[in-house]
């Protein structure tokens, strides 16, 4: 078969975030996808802290332990991940929350099936010329570069043979996985066939993961084959606008640019007229807007442990890189207002839950905010004291403790004729780094964690409810501030 040349006119062609979700599900639905809504933030499955894959609400059932929903199922799956945070808004591409779609098999089609249908999404539907394209296979699967070089028609040249860090996939270190494919978008295929590098941010995106879910992995490493052979795809709803749109990155999509545009309101700035450093920041509210955003909605509120650290760090990151914009009033409330006027067509429930929302937003920025006060005071006592430059460890300690972006530090040291010992902070920071890796091993994710292990900790109690009338006294014999053993609390702490 030739390569398929695209037969619908440009204006068929879907191009804002919404027509390309609605486009995708379609798609698959004809082709018999049960059409399934997108599962919550917050994942049934406790071996990870947050929905990071279309496929994770389907795990139960390529593992064998979950009747499947149907032979095949397709979605637009709200995800986040944080493990990049600090590429966020430096790329073109990275992001906290994003929009995953996803085809998926369960036993029913498989390598041949999923391989067509997506060059056919991509070419036909979404109308992206083929010369656009390149494809990456896993190192030792033959058959899916058999598959695109003879049946789909890919120039064998456009069909790049990668290892596993990149074309294996699994969910996590345990759990279904398996080999996978990939389809890349060419920014410019004026440079040829020759020498294609993957790896070339500028000039290739990933937009299209096909998995070949085929194998569980055990805490051994050890593969097994799963009793059935799965199809699990995704494709990244803001990549695909990105190329659809024919903007310089993610943010700029229709799926995120109006918050820039709030946000950039609010500092009476011109995104466009901005250096770099000042665009990164938009993009960072543009993007932790979105995420708080729909944390909330799903149920995180912000502390210091797992989800709800997370939603603290994204928090705090907006009202920093705010600061930097020159925003100093509170400025949450209003940024949470303009999420939910953008999200709320695909995803109703912001509006559903915009009180709890708005309130978490108010309540943490303003919270925060005293904090960065403290910082403030403690700045000014570090330079009373006319040292020759900030330590490390104490512009570390501001940005730690106090939540005090270094730029900020930067800022007020260089007021004073005085610089940062950078390295110093790096260095801080890297021992910091190698101290959460550490505890990241045996911090418990969940609040109810916690309480368990509190409560295992203790002698039982026992109910005296049922047979006492009148008030008796008790001891408190344990008490989590913010999900973490105390011994006291203060004014404002949420307590268990
Ligand atoms: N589960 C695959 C991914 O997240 C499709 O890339």
């Amino acid at each position: 078969m030739a390569v398929a040349r695209s037969s619908r006119s440009a204006a068929a062609t879907p191009r804002t975030g919404a027509e390309i979700r609605a486009a995708f599900l379609s798609f698959y639905e004809e082709r018999g996808h049960k059409v399934m809504a997108s599962a919550s933030l917050i994942p049934e499955d406790p071996t990870v802290l947050l929905t990071i894959a279309g496929m994770l609400p389907f795990k139960p059932v390529f593992l064998g332990q979950q009747k499947r929903p149907a032979p095949r199922a397709t979605s637009s799956q709200k995800c986040i991940r944080t493990n990049d945070i600090e590429n966020v808004g430096r790329t073109a591409r990275h992001h906290t929350f994003f929009e995953m779609l996803g085809n998926f098999s369960f036993g029913d089609y498989f390598k041949q099936q999923a391989i067509e249908w997506a060059w056919e999404l991509s070419t036909d539907l979404f109308g992206i010329d083929p010369k656009h394209l390149v494809v990456s296979v896993f190192r030792e699967d033959d058959e899916a570069e058999q598959i695109w070089r003879d049946v789909v028609g890919v120039n064998p040249k456009r069909i790049i043979r990668m290892d596993e860090a990149d074309n294996f996939w699994a969910s996590g270190p345990t759990g279904p996985c398996g080999p996978c494919s990939e389809i890349y978008y060419d920014f410019k295929p004026e440079l040829g066939d020759e020498g294609i590098d993957l790896e070339d941010d500028e000039r290739f995106i990933e937009f299209y993961n096909l998995v070949f879910m085929q194998y569980n992995r055990d805490a051994e490493g050890t593969l097994t084959p799963l009793a059935n052979r799965n199809i699990d795809t995704g494709l990244g709803l803001e990549r695909m606008a990105q190329i659809l749109q024919k903007v310089p990155n993610n943010y700029e999509t229709d799926l995120i640019f109006p918050l820039i545009q709030t946000a950039a309101d609010l500092a009476g700035v011109d995104y466009h007229q901005l250096d770099d450093a000042g665009q990164t920041s938009l993009k960072v509210i543009g993007d932790h807007s979105r995420a708080v955003t729909q944390l909330i909605c799903d149920g995180v509120s912000a502390s210091n442990l797992g989800r709800g650290y997370i939603l603290r760090r994204l928090l705090r990151r907006v009202v920093r890189h705010g600061r930097l914009l020159g925003i100093h009033q509170p400025f949450l409330v209003t940024m949470g207002q303009a999420s939910i006027a953008l999200l709320q067509d695909a995803h109703p429930s912001v509006i559903e839950r915009q009180e709890v929302i708005l309130a978490e937003l108010e309540r943490e920025e303003s919270r925060f905010l005293e904090t960065l006060e403290r910082g403030e005071k403690l700045l000014a006592e570090v330079l009373e004291s006319k040292p020759k430059q900030i330590s490390g460890a104490q512009a570390f300690e501001l940005y730690d403790t106090y939540g005090f972006p270094l730029e900020l530090t930067q800022e007020i040291a260089e007021e004073q004729g005085l610089d940062v010992d950078l390295a110093g902070f790096e260095q801080a920071m890297e021992q910091q780094r190698q101290r959460a890796k550490a505890a990241a091993v045996s911090i418990d994710l969940t609040l109810q964690d916690a309480i368990d292990q509190v409560a295992a900790d203790l002698n039982a109690t026992a109910f005296e409810g049922y047979d006492l009338l009148e008030q008796s006294s008790s001891t408190v014999q344990a008490l989590l501030v913010n999900g973490e053993a105390a011994t006291s609390a203060s004014d404002g702490d949420v307590v268990q």
